[in-house]
C-alpha cells in the first residue's frame, strides 16, 4: 500500500503546476527519461552559485574551502544514499560518460599493454578470443561502447537473450559466460521493457569466470532501494537527473580495489599527483577520474535530490512504483487492441511500461496524448535491438514517478482510447 502523500510531493515541483497544450494540466509521465526536480534541488544549485562558487580542490580563499567543503559533503551524501563510501564515487557528467570510463579503462589497458607501457592489470587486457558479455536489453550507453571496445581489442560481444515475456532467458548462460568472458556489463531495470534483473546471479556468474562485473542502475537507483554492496558488482553506474538532480552529473561507484586498478579514461588538471614534460603519475581514486574542473553545483543540486528521496523513503518509492506498475499493466491490459511489450505483470518489473496500439503508429499516440498534456516517451528508446527483439519499430512508454498517482494513468489511458477512436482502429 502506497504512503506516499503524492499532492504534497507535486507540490513540491515547480513545473507540475503548469500548464500545457492550451491549458491542459501537465501530466508528466516521461521520468523514465529524465526526472523533473523538486525545489530543494532547484535552490541548492542556486544557493551554491549564491554564495559558495569558486574553484575546488585548489586555492587558498575562503570560498575555494566552502566549495570544497560542499562538493564532498555531496559526495559523502549520494554514496550513502547506495550505502557506499564517498572515495568510492566517481563524479562524471552523465551515465554515458561513466560507463564509456569504464569502457576505456579496457581499451586503453589493452593498448597500453600492446606497447609494453608499464604493469598493466590483465584482467583489462583484451584480446581476441574474449568476450564481452551484455543482454539484448541494453540501452545504447550500455551496448555502444563495448561495441567499440570490441572493435580496437579484437573481443567478441556476446549478449544474453530475450523472452518472449520480455525476460533474460537464462537457458545458455554457462556457455555465454564462460572462460573466454572478461566483462559482464548488464542492465538492473530496463528502460524500455521495465523488466528487474537477477543482477546478482549474473554478477556471481561472472567472478566465477574471474570476469569484471558492471550494473547499469540508471533506472534502478532512482526507484527502489539500492545498495551497491548487495548487488555484487565492482562497478555500477547511474545518472543524477534521473533522480531529481539536475542535468549534467552522473555517478560511477566501484569497489576501492577496482577504481585503484583501472587506467584512468579523461587525463589532465586535478587528476594528477605528479607531472613532468615526459610522464606523469595519477592521483588515487576517486580524483584518478575526475580531470578538470569537477561538477560541482551539480553534486550539491543531486545531494539535495538523493536528501529528498531518502526522506520518502526508498522503500516507500519502490512500493509506490509497484502499485503504479500494477495499475498500469492492468489498464493496458484491458484495452483492446493494446500489447505491452514487456512483462505484462508487475512481477520484478518497474513501473516503466511500453506498449503498441494495433494500427497506429507510436508517434501517433504520442501526439494524441501530448496534445491532452499527457507526455510520455515514443521511440526505440535508446535500445533499438530490443525493438527488434520484439519486431516493433518503436513502443510508446508510459513512465511514472513519485508525483504520479492512478488519475494520471487514468488520464494515459484516457488518451490512448482518444487516439483510438481518432485514428479508427477501435
Ligand atoms: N534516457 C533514455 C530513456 O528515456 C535511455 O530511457
Amino acid at each position: 500500500m502506497s504512503t506516499l502523500d503524492v499532492t504534497a510531493i507535486k507540490a513540491d515541483f515547480p513545473i507540475l503546476s503548469t500548464t500545457v497544450r492550451g491549458g491542459h494540466r501537465l501530466v508528466y509521465l516521461d521520468s523514465g527519461a529524465t526526472s523533473q526536480k523538486p525545489t530543494v534541488v532547484l535552490d541548492a544549485e542556486r544557493n551554491y552559485y549564491e554564495q559558495h562558487n569558486a574553484a575546488v580542490h585548489r586555492g587558498a580563499h575562503a570560498l575555494a574551502e566552502l566549495a570544497t567543503e560542499d562538493f564532498e559533503a555531496a559526495r559523502v551524501t549520494i554514496a550513502g544514499f547506495v550505502g557506499a563510501r564517498a572515495k568510492d564515487l566517481v563524479f562524471t557528467k552523465n551515465a554515458t560518460e561513466s560507463l564509456n570510463l569504464v569502457s576505456y579503462a579496457f581499451s586503453n589497458a589493452t593498448a597500453l599493454n600492446n606497447r609494453g607501457a608499464g604493469l598493466i592489470d590483465p584482467r583489462f587486457v583484451l584480446n581476441p578470443g574474449d568476450s564481452i558479455v551484455i543482454t539484448e536489453m541494453e540501452h545504447h550507453a550500455n551496448l555502444i561502447p563495448w561495441q567499440e571496445v570490441c572493435r580496437k581489442t579484437g573481443a567478441t560481444l556476446r549478449w544474453i537473450p530475450l523472452t518472449d515475456e520480455g525476460r533474460l532467458d537464462l537457458t545458455h548462460l554457462e556457455d555465454l559466460i564462460d572462460h573466454t568472458t572478461k566483462v559482464v556489463s548488464v542492465v538492473h531495470q530496463s528502460n524500455i521493457l521495465g523488466t528487474i534483473n537477477p543482477v546478482k546471479m549474473l554478477m556471481d556468474r561472472a567472478h566465477a569466470v574471474g570476469a569484471i562485473g558492471i550494473i547499469d542502475g540508471c533506472q534502478s537507483v532512482p526507484h527502489m532501494p539500492v545498495d551497491v554492496h548487495h548487488l555484487g558488482a565492482d562497478l555500477v553506474a547511474w545518472s543524477g537527473h534521473k533522480m531529481l538532480g539536475p542535468t549534467g552529473i552522473g555517478c560511477l561507484w566501484g569497489t576501492e580495489e577496482i577504481l585503484e586498478a583501472m587506467p584512468p579514461f579523461i587525463t589532465g588538471g586535478s587528476m594528477i599527483q605528479m607531472v613532468e614534460m615526459e610522464k606523469s603519475t595519477f592521483a588515487p581514486p576517486p580524483q584518478k577520474f575526475e580531470a578538470g574542473t569537477p561538477v560541482v553545483a551539480q553534486a550539491v543540486a543531486l545531494a539535495a535530490g538523493a536528501r529528498y528521496l531518502e526522506k520518502i523513503g526508498m522503500s516507500a518509492v519502490a512500493d509506490h512504483e509497484f502499485e503504479l506498475a500494477e495499475y498500469t499493466v492492468d489498464a493496458l491490459n484491458a484495452l483492446v487492441g493494446v500489447r505491452i511489450i514487456g512483462p505484462a505483470n508487475a512481477h520484478e518489473r518497474g513501473s516503466a511500461v511500453s506498449f503498441v496500439v494495433d494500427g497506429l503508429h507510436p508517434h501517433d499516440v504520442g501526439q494524441v496524448l501530448d496534445s491532452r498534456g499527457v507526455a510520455v516517451r515514443v521511440g526505440h528508446h535508446c535500445a533499438w535491438p530490443t525493438c527488434r527483439r520484439f519486431a516493433v519499430p518503436s513502443t510508446t512508454r508510459i513512465s511514472p514517478y513519485i508525483y504520479n498517482d492512478t488519475s494520471d494513468i487514468d488520464e494515459a489511458i484516457d488518451g490512448i482510447v482518444a487516439a483510438q477512436e481518432f485514428f479508427g482502429v477501435k
